[in-house]
């Protein structure tokens, strides 16, 4: 029998803030909805696809990265910060989107990415012509190289995409001169945040969108910006790479870093204080420990950090129930609460995670990602929905080399193929690609091949069949929006048989999640307020979620 621990009973007594149990849906545009017929989703499309948000019940939107960029990182290599890509749209486009979603109630954050730019930012170029010792260099990670003519790079970095994390240049005489860092792609010059133009041009940027009605930031690479400022070599150069994760202790999660994050927070503040909405900032944050996650979202530091454990968990009631513990246990005392997240743009999608692959999908993968879903709704703290999970969407898996686009694969030698597979444009109607994603009709491509077992995920379906991932997640987050049970406050686990999950919220909410493959007995008797499967009364079956209202004390 699970014991039950003696945690997080207390709620947090703090006021209302919009973001501390908000939901937010994960755009990521180029994939979204298309409006031009060029086979790449844009802003456009976002906006048209702002009902059909509305109606599934998020309370806003992250977009993913839409600035110019040459897209060898799907934009998270930046050439302007305050500008569009015209394949997405235009800044009139952005005004727009804005403002519709102002309308409907729905937030609006941004992705801003200030560990690293594109090779082809103003700065970077100017960077290359000025040459060593140069005021343009230091705004990068120039240095020269080490061995024989500086042949070797200046330290034992890897970046975290593969391969070393220095590039040499070739300089305007045409000889081979210093080496500058990249911790990603060879494409994406990290910055350099101990020269204080860094800081002052990203202050610009937050303005520059805060000033456009934006609610928000998601931060890439939090942990990021600051590097150690005498860059020596790594005692095991091969982690990052081989861990996913931004481990070098050299490399990220420098004290610094702190700093910026609070002249963020007060640059929020600010905004709030003359109008009355109160911005939010989420950080892309991976550090060892969750002592070092929770220094991020101190009461003056980010608002969020997205807790990802959840992300690499087995189908596992003993882990998953380690990681909710632990994260409600790490941030109680911040002033934040949790942002859990089961899906995004970096990960395989959790029906594949969880058992299935490729096809259309109505096992066991489908029903388990069914009760995560149900799960995470229930639980304490904010919730981020990657678009498609809402649709029950698997990862592509089987997508032929030619077109994979994620640098991760280029970078492995083919060996890593990662991020392409959760990418694969959204289906909205219809029995044959384009699915309705692009207003093209014939001919029209999309930017990734879909399958043709996309057709039974199509937003058009999923809205028509009551029992569709898309009605779970809809009826979920109108409750866990209206029933008081939801409001602030921690959970309280139950004992339950090793293979259940089952905790109370508030005066009376029991959500319990059978992870194992057999019916077991229900926790509270009656019909569930919610599902995430065929639910017999006093039973719970295998693989399945429930909601049940309950009178606390008899619990
Ligand atoms: C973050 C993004 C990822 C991107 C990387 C580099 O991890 O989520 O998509 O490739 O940062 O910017």
């Amino acid at each position: 029998m699970l014991t039950a621990p003696a945690d997080n009973g207390l709620p947090l007594r703090v006021a209302h803030h919009w973001w501390r149990d908000a939901v937010i849906y994960q755009v990521y545009v180029r994939s979204f909805l298309d409006s031009t017929g060029d086979g790449i989703g844009d802003l456009a499309g976002v906006r048209a696809g702002l009902p059909y948000l509305k109606k599934l019940g998020v309370d806003g939107i992250w977009l993913s990265p839409f600035y110019p960029s040459p897209q060898h990182d799907h934009g998270y290599d930046v050439a302007d910060y305050c500008d569009v890509d015209p394949v997405f749209g235009d800044l009139a486009e952005f005004d727009l989107l804005v403002a519709a979603a102002r309308r409907l109630g729905v937030k609006v954050l941004l992705d801003i990415v200030p560990n690293h730019c594109s090779s082809e930012h103003v700065w970077f170029r100017e960077a290359l012509a000025a040459g060593p010792g140069s005021a343009a260099r230091a705004r990068f990670h120039f240095a020269d190289g080490r061995g024989p003519d500086g042949e070797e790079p200046p330290n034992n970095w890897r970046a975290m995409f593969g391969g070393p994390a220095w590039s040499r240049v070739v300089e305007e005489d045409g000889t081979p001169g210093q080496w500058y860092l990249h911790m990603f792609t060879p494409e994406q010059p990290d910055l350099n945040w101990r020269n204080p133009e860094v800081g002052a041009h990203f202050e610009h940027v937050l303005r520059f969108w805060l000033d456009r009605g934006v609610d928000g930031f998601r931060i890439d690479v939090a942990a990021g910006l600051f590097k150690h400022p005498a860059l020596p070599d790594s005692p095991d150069p091969e982690a990052d790479e081989r861990t996913r994760d931004s481990v070098n202790p050299l490399a990220w999660n420098q004290p610094e870093v702190h700093d910026v994050w609070r002249h963020w927070r007060a640059i929020c503040e600010e905004y709030a204080a003359k109008d009355g909405r109160e911005r939010l900032l989420v950080g892309e944050v991976s550090v060892p420990t969750p002592r070092e996650h929770a220094l991020y979202v101190r009461p003056d530091e980010l608002h969020q950090a997205f807790f990802f454990d959840l992300l690499g968990a087995p189908w596992d009631a003993d882990a998953f129930q380690k990681i909710i513990s632990g994260a409600m246990q790490d941030i109680a005392g911040t002033g934040s609460t949790v942002t859990w997240v089961l899906n995004n743009h970096d990960q395989v999608r959790t029906v594949t995670r969880y058992g299935e692959s490729g096809t259309g999908g109505s096992g066991l993968g489908s029903a388990r990602a069914r009760a995560a879903a149900l799960l995470m709704m229930a639980l304490p703290g904010s919730a981020y929905i990657y678009q498609g999970e809402e649709l029950g969407l698997p990862e592509v898996v089987d997508l032929p080399d030619d077109v994979l686009t994620d640098p991760i694969f280029r970078r492995t030698g083919s060996r890593k193929r990662i991020r392409d597979g959760c990418r694969v444009p959204l289906p909205w109607s219809g029995h044959a690609s384009p699915f309705g994603f692009t207003s093209g009709t014939e001919g029209a491509r999309p930017w990734l091949p879909q399958p043709e077992w996309f057709a039974e995920h199509a937003t058009d379906r999923a809205l028509a069949d009551t029992r569709s991932f898309w009605h779970l997640y809809r009826d979920g987050l109108q409750l866990r929006r209206g029933l008081p049970q939801f409001a602030e406050g921690g959970l309280r686990w139950l004992e339950s048989p090793p293979e259940v999950l089952a905790f109370v919220r508030g005066d009376g909410l029991v959500c319990a999640v059978n992870f194992g493959t057999g019916p077991v007995p229900a926790p509270v008797a009656g019909t569930p307020l919610l599902a995430s499967g065929p639910c017999a009364d006093g039973v719970l079956p295998g693989s399945t979620a429930a909601w049940w209202i309950s009178d606390s004390a008899a619990l």
